[in-house]
């Protein structure tokens, strides 16, 4: 399986260590090998189609600041278009940092992916969020896949989870905490009784925020991450634009201990029901839906199963690897029995 990586953040270089350590696992029990024959960050990439030397990568990477620098194979300039056209590859995987305005380069790095003949594996929301149908009849038309699990939830399957319960039962609504980073600052400020900022602070040390944190304190990231269930796995029709999106930049210190007093937490709750909506809101803590931290929550209300919540953690480089991970065996699955897509 040979792999061209566009982005090398946090995402990036947790999938090459997920790969490393579970190299033979994937080997035996699934017969993968994953090779990664290019690389990409802002500054160039490196490319060998031998198979790139994911260590080296990593350690380059450390002591640069690019993979550009890697030795012999490395190169600064080099573009993604140019080696996601050019570089012979089973699948790429667009990790770029997500752009809620117009969801470029991703969107673009996709088409050209689809177009060439390569599978798509991504975790970066906007091109998922704001031009899901589009990608996927491409992908379909140019007999390929387009696999996005690691926008929502991390390593936790919210998407699987939510699609799977309604095919089978009618989903009339959903509640969901779907950003880690909001949650882990609106959580500190509750037991610590710490400043939104200093929480804020705490998160990106842990990896958590966004490149662009407003995306997270204003509540676009869960958003994007909204759409991407609403169309994905309850297959409805909705636009980003949409959902009415209130952030938790107003919420104060002194709200959320006058809360707690009362056995409640304020949280960032996505909802569908009547309306599309990303709001804080009051909720018991002793609800199955209010978890702490980084950890996300997606609870469902059916007509034959009732109520089901799903828990895990919703953030983190090595959480999302796992998705990708789970994303590339369903590629290689799906392959294997001779369905292109
Ligand atoms: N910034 C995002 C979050 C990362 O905090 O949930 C995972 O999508």
């Amino acid at each position: 399986m040979r792999l061209i990586v566009v982005g090398f953040g946090n995402v990036g270089r947790s999938l090459l260590s997920v790969m490393m350590e579970q190299a033979r696992d994937l080997d035996e029990r699934f017969g993968v090998e994953p090779k990664i024959v290019a690389v990409l960050d802002s500054k160039g990439g490196a490319v060998d189609s031998k198979g790139l030397n994911m260590r080296e990568l990593l350690e380059t990477d450390t002591k640069e600041g690019t993979v550009a620098a890697t030795p012999k194979v490395g190169q600064f300039g080099l573009t993604p278009l140019s080696v996601i056209g050019d570089v012979e590859a089973d699948i790429v995987l667009e990790l770029t940092p997500t752009n809620p305005v117009n969801g470029e380069p991703g969107i673009s790095h996709i088409e050209k992916a689809i177009r060439n003949g390569k599978h798509v594996v991504t975790t970066n929301k906007g091109p998922p969020a704001l031009a899901m149908r589009r990608l996927q009849r491409m992908a379909s038309q140019n007999k390929v896949l387009f696999r996005f699990s690691g926008t929502v939830g991390g390593g936790t399957p919210i998407l699987e989870f939510t699609k799977k319960t309604s095919e089978a039962d009618e989903v009339q609504s959903l509640r969901a905490i779907l950003n880690g980073t909001t949650n882990y600052i609106l959580t500190q400020m509750h037991d610590a009784n710490i400043s939104m900022d200093e929480a804020l602070s705490q998160a990106q040390r842990l990896g958590y925020a966004e490149k662009d944190y407003s995306l997270d304190v204003n509540g676009i990231d869960p958003a994007l991450k909204l759409t991407i269930i609403a169309n994905y796995a309850l297959e409805r029709e909705i636009s980003f634009k949409d959902i009415r999106i209130t952030g938790i930049a107003d919420i104060r210190l002194e709200d959320v201990q006058n809360h707690k007093r009362e056995r409640r937490k304020i949280k960032l709750i996505c909802s569908i029901d009547d309306e599309l909506s990303v709001a804080p809101v009051p909720v018991e803590a002793a609800q199955p839906i209010c978890v702490d931290g980084s950890l996300n929550s997606v609870q469902l209300r059916t007509k034959y199963i009732g109520e089901t919540t799903l828990v895990g953690p919703g953030a983190g480089g090595l959480q999302t690897a796992t998705a990708i991970l789970s994303d590339l065996l369903y590629i290689h699955q799906t392959r294997s029995q001779g369905n292109e897509a």
